[in-house]
């Protein structure tokens, strides 16, 4: 058989990092590897009961459900948005899909412009675009600003590119640094965009999330005619493989919109109906699943501050994070020791690090920054959710036994890279 022509635009994209990294953590376990795997943002915990329950009691519904999605679910979701972070999306303004990852590529698919991506930033949101041909546009953070994007980068960024249609992807609470943006970033960030016409899509995945003190803040609040706002049930429903996720588009963008329910009718039709009725129960009766949801938000809280307090005792620079599961230290302060054993890049030190301590990461080079660039990746997630929720005794009562007895790899993990550090 003649070799097969494949569309250039999809032959240059590799299998997403994150999954990749989780595909060879799972095949050294398999072959018998201890690894700490501090790779993969999966949410540990179990989906709530009550969302399970709803799916089981569902599963005998079969006929497909319209593009947009089931209209209660519609409904719920903008009643939800609306009383937890007051957006005033109403439930025609909603769209569901499998996964706001499917979403974020849609939308990003049938808007044209360059994406403008601060960095570090989630690792899909670069390859989503090169599959469209689209330009990247990487804006780098600062570390002193804990790599929360500030409007003077963005402006300088925006001056350059002119007049033409542009587009921000920003990632609040963020995905690798675990920050959450303040609120005069945010209304600063909002006043660039609406002077630069930049359509901003806002993926708010982790906005439940939040463990920052300070109210989720987003730049649909102060620009929302220019704002898409996306979620969905991964990470704080810990429903990630059931794939179901939001978006929600201003009523000043309704002819994109409408363009986006005919690429959805043309693609996916509509997301599973059985899943969608777990959804509703999920935003229906958030009231009934709140307190689980927020005891899961302080184990993240309390695994964010561990992970960070053990990476600044072995010398990283690492802000704090404030929301999500992950934490973004840097190996800078190594990087002469770390030269003279040959390693120069981040992809090689996060080699070194899985074949000589058994811990799992990813380079910065997978996030937007240079291929020298010694960030890496951290997720907090390696434990065992479900004896969490059950056995956590609140962050103030945590003694070094306990988290020993709770967070085994997280504690081993660390252990071990700050062993490897010591043997340079
Ligand atoms: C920053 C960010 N955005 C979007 C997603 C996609 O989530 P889902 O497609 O499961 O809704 C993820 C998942 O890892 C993420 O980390």
């Amino acid at each position: 058989m003649k070799p097969l022509s494949i569309n250039p635009q999809v032959l240059n994209v590799k299998e997403s990092a994150t999954l990749a990294i989780n595909q060879q953590v799972k095949t050294l376990r398999k072959e018998g590897n201890e690894i700490y795997h501090f790779g993969f943002g999966q949410s540990p915990f179990p989906v709530p009961a009550l969302i399970q329950k709803a799916l089981q009691e569902n599963s005998d519904k079969k006929d497909y459900l319209p593009t947009q999605g089931l209209p209660e679910l519609l409904t719920a979701i903008s009643q939800f948005y609306g009383k937890e972070f007051g957006y005033e999306f109403t439930p025609d303004l909603v769209c569901i899909g499998p996964g706001s990852k499917e979403l974020i590529f849609q939308i990003v698919y049938l808007l044209e412009g360059p994406l403008l991506i601060p960095a570090p930033s989630w690792v899909s949101y670069g390859p989503q675009a090169a599959i469209r041909g689209k330009k990247i546009v990487p804006i780098l953070t600062k570390r002193e600003n804990g790599y929360r994007l500030q409007a003077e980068e963005l402006d300088k960024i925006c001056h350059q590119y002119g007049e033409i249609q542009k587009i921000l992807i920003f990632n609040n609470p963020n995905n690798p640094a675990g920050s959450c943006h303040t609120e005069s970033e945010i209304k600063e960030i909002a006043e660039i965009c609406r002077a630069y016409h930049v359509i901003a899509i806002c993926d708010e995945i982790y906005a439940l999330i939040n463990y920052s003190g300070h109210p989720h803040y987003s730049i649909a609040h102060y620009y929302p005619e220019g704002s898409v706002v996306t979620g969905g049930l991964s990470k704080a429903f810990s429903a990630g493989g059931y794939r179901l996720g939001i978006i929600m588009i201003p009523p000043t963008m309704d002819h994109v919109l409408q363009a986006l329910k005919s690429l959805i009718s043309e693609t996916f039709s509509a997301v599973s109906t059985p899943i969608q009725h777990a959804a509703l129960t999920a935003f229906d009766q958030y009231e009934d699943l709140r307190m689980e949801i927020e005891k899961c938000t302080t184990i993240h809280q309390f695994t964010g501050e561990y992970l960070h307090q053990r990476f600044l005792n072995m010398g990283l620079n690492c802000p704090k994070p404030e929301g999500g599961f992950y934490l973004f230290p840097d190996f800078n302060k190594y990087s002469q020791v770390l030269k003279a054993r040959g390693i120069i890049t981040g992809n090689q030190l996060t080699n070194t690090i899985l074949k000589e301590a058994n811990v799992a990461l990813l380079p910065a080079s997978d996030f937007y920054l240079p291929a020298t660039n010694l960030g890496v990746r951290v997720a907090s997630v390696d434990y065992d959710g479900e004896k969490l929720l059950k056995e956590f005794p609140g962050i103030e009562n945590m003694t070094p036994e306990a988290i020993q007895t709770l967070f085994p790899n997280l504690v081993k993990g660390c252990d071990h890279l700050e062993n490897f550090l010591q043997k340079l």
